[in-house]
Order: structure tokens, then C-alpha cells, then sequence
């Protein structure tokens, strides 16, 4: 969820994007959970409840990096395939055993209705055409399948809020320019959450985008929300 480093732009290139994360696969697990506190992993197994998985399900993990996010589904018992198009962020998931297809999000290597369930977390935000990608998803998931989308959101108390995006996602850069070896990676992530959409744009774009009965729920106050649909 460290997001594109590299970029201090939201300009987003496919090709940008997936060389970025090429370039930082190798200590993209342990920054996230650094900077997340270790919430990272609460907020993979909340992704994974509302999913609802059963052993025997087919689910697609997408925009799934290094497959931290497929192995806490795999948990389920459900068979889970983890793709990205970052080849780099794949193999330095190398060790772990879930299945891994290199493909790009608004053009993905499946046949339609392949997939009893499908997620993406952290993984939207950077996808270049977002709504293409619902779509992809959508067009994967069986009628009656179900979406998760975990990434960073609004926070729903007033006063953190405003602590949260317009005083720490402001200073995130201004310190990363100071004291990072990557501040470029700071100041995309910043950037990238406040110009995400808060929880019901977002709900709307996946209306929009095939996904019915689309509800949310917040975590850790909004910094994170879980969207969830059903295909349509
Ligand atoms: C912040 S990481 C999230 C990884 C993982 N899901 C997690 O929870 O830690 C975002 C991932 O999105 C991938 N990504 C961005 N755009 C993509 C696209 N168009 N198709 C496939 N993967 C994409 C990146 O390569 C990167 O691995």
C-alpha cells in the first residue's frame, strides 16, 4: 500500500506505474507495515471476512503485489490466484506458495465469469483507469459474485480528518524531502489518498461499473474503507 514511489506525480503511466513498483518490491512489505503501524494486517483480515470465502471458491486477488494479500485469503480455503503487472512486486513474493499471473488490471488474462469472488486492496488507487478495472473485475465474477475493494479512504471524524488530510498527508512530502532515501514515494502516496474519492463516490463509480448492492464499511475511523458489491 506504500503506493508508486518514484513519482511525486499523479500523471499515471501504466508503464510508470508498474516499473515504480518494480523498483520497490523488495521492501514493500516491510515498509507497509511499518508505516501502517501493523494495522496492515488487521485491515487483510477484515478484507478477507467480508469476502465471506468458502473452501472450493474461485477468487481473484488483484493488484496483489507480492501475494501478502493472496495468502491471508488463502486462509479461507478458497483458491486464490494472485495478479499484477509488475513482474518485479510478483517475484519478490517468490516464496510465497499461492498462484501468481502476471496481467494488467484493465486487461485481464481471464475468461469472463471465471471467478466466484474477486478483490483488490491498496490496488485501485493506482491503477490508471480505475472504472476500466471495476469493469474487468466485474466482466472476471460470476453474476452473483462479490467485489471487496480495501484502500485508503476518508476519515469520518470531522476534526481527524482535517488533522489527517490536510495537515499529515501535507506534511508527509515536506518530511519525506528531508529525511527519505525515496521521497518520491511519500509524496505519490500522499497525494494519491487525498485525491481519492471519500466512501460514497466511490460506492457510486462501482454502481457505475457493474457492481449492484454496493455498501461500505470503515476501518480504523475511514482511513481505510472496505467497498463491497455484488456482480451485477
Ligand atoms: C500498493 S500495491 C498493493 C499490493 C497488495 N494488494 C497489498 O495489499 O499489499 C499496488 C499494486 O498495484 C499494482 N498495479 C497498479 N496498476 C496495475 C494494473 N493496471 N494492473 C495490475 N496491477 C496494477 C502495482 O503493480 C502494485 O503491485
Amino acid at each position: 500500500m506504500t503506493s508508486a514511489p518514484g513519482r511525486a506525480s499523479l500523471a499515471k503511466d501504466p508503464h510508470d506505474v508498474a516499473s515504480m513498483f518494480d523498483g520497490v518490491a523488495g521492501r514493500y512489505d516491510l515498509t507497509n507495515t511499518v508505516l501502517s503501524g501493523g494495522l496492515d494486517r488487521y485491515w487483510r483480515t477484515a478484507t478477507r471476512r467480508e469476502l465471506q470465502l468458502r473452501s472450493g471458491e474461485r477468487v481473484l486477488d488483484l493488484a496483489a503485489g507480492t501475494g501478502v494479500s493472496t495468502v491471508e485469503l488463502a486462509k479461507s480455503g478458497a483458491w486464490c490466484v494472485a495478479t499484477d503487472f509488475s513482474k518485479g512486486m510478483l517475484s519478490a513474493g517468490r516464496q510465497r506458495r499461492v498462484p501468481k499471473v502476471a496481467g494488467d488490471a484493465t486487461a485481464l488474462p481471464y475468461a469472463d465469469a471465471a471467478f466466484d469472488a474477486a478483490t483488490i486492496s491498496f490496488g485501485l488507487r493506482n491503477v490508471v483507469d480505475p472504472t476500466a478495472a471495476l469493469r474487468e473485475l466485474a466482466r472476471v465474477t460470476r453474476p452473483g459474485g462479490r467485489l471487496v475493494v480495501c484502500e485508503f479512504s476518508t476519515p469520518v471524524w470531522r476534526p481527524f480528518q482535517v488533522v489527517y488530510l490536510e495537515y499529515l498527508m501535507r506534511a508527509l512530502p515536506w518530511v519525506a524531502q528531508r529525511v527519505s532515501s525515496n521521497p518520491a514515494a511519500y509524496v505519490y502516496l500522499a497525494e494519491s489518498i487525498r485525491a481519492w474519492p471519500a466512501q460514497a463516490a466511490l460506492a457510486d463509480i462501482l454502481g457505475a461499473a457493474g457492481w449492484a448492492e454496493v455498501t461500505w464499511r470503515n476501518l480504523t475511523g475511514g482511513i481505510v474503507a472496505l467497498h463491497h458489491g455484488i456482480r451485477a
